[in-house]
């Protein structure tokens, strides 16, 4: 991993998500997790303060090791006790049935082989167990599409392999979820192309 993806990537994500309006969107999210928790993609930390106070503890992984550091000032200051592995979800090294919630938020754009995550995702998770989801991703209408496969080759660049193109809820609907229920709109005071946002929980 290089310079860009372990220093300036971890910066500029917390320029991006680290907003208020954005974390609104994470505590009415979060307001829905229990028992055995584990987030993917935990990037700088941002969660950490949305999660309701009955959480005590989590399990995290995240490829970046540059994440992990610029992390480190928010896990001080939470008194979750954070499991911390420094490795990617395409890969999960946990036996089968382990969570019962696994977390993803704006990772599912970023992870190479999204829909091999997705596998370990399910398999991880208990029977009823909740996978939540607060993602950017395709748009459903046709002229923000244009603009979104446009951009998606400098976007990918500079932001460490995120693409603006893929569909959540058709890539979460692939795992055999009981139920898909996901909200779709726009994020406020972010470009379209950006912020077209998948919210809600598969049940497994
Ligand atoms: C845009 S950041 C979002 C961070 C955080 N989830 C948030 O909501 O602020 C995307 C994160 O996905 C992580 N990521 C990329 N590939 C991954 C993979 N294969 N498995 C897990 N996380 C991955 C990146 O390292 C980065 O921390």
């Amino acid at each position: 991993m290089g310079f860009y993806s372990r220093t300036i990537f971890p910066w500029l994500c917390d320029l991006a998500l680290d907003k208020p309006f954005v974390a609104k969107h994470r505590r009415e999210l979060l307001s829905e997790v229990s028992g055995e928790i584990l987030e993917i993609g935990f990037g700088t930390g941002l969660n950490l303060s949305c999660y309701p106070e009955e959480v005590h503890k989590i399990t995290v992984v995240d490829p970046n090791a540059g994440m992990h550091r610029r992390a480190q000032r928010r896990l001080r200051q939470s008194d979750i006790e954070v499991d911390k592995r420094i490795l990617s979800s395409e890969e999960l090294p946990f036996e089968e049935a382990t969570f019962d919630c696994v977390v993803s938020t704006f990772t599912l754009c970023s992870i190479r082989q999204v829909e091999r995550a997705l596998e370990e995702v399910f398999r991880v998770l208990k029977p009823e167990g909740r996978f939540l989801v607060l993602e950017h991703g395709l748009s459903n209408n046709s002229e923000v599409q244009k603009w979104q496969r446009w951009l998606n080759g400098p976007q990918q660049l500079f932001g460490d392999h995120c693409q603006l193109v893929r569909n959540i809820r058709e890539l979460v609907a692939k795992q055999p979820f009981r139920s898909v229920e996901l909200d779709e709109f726009y994020l406020e005071k972010t470009p379209k192309t950006h912020g077209y946002i998948y919210r809600g929980v598969a049940i497994k």
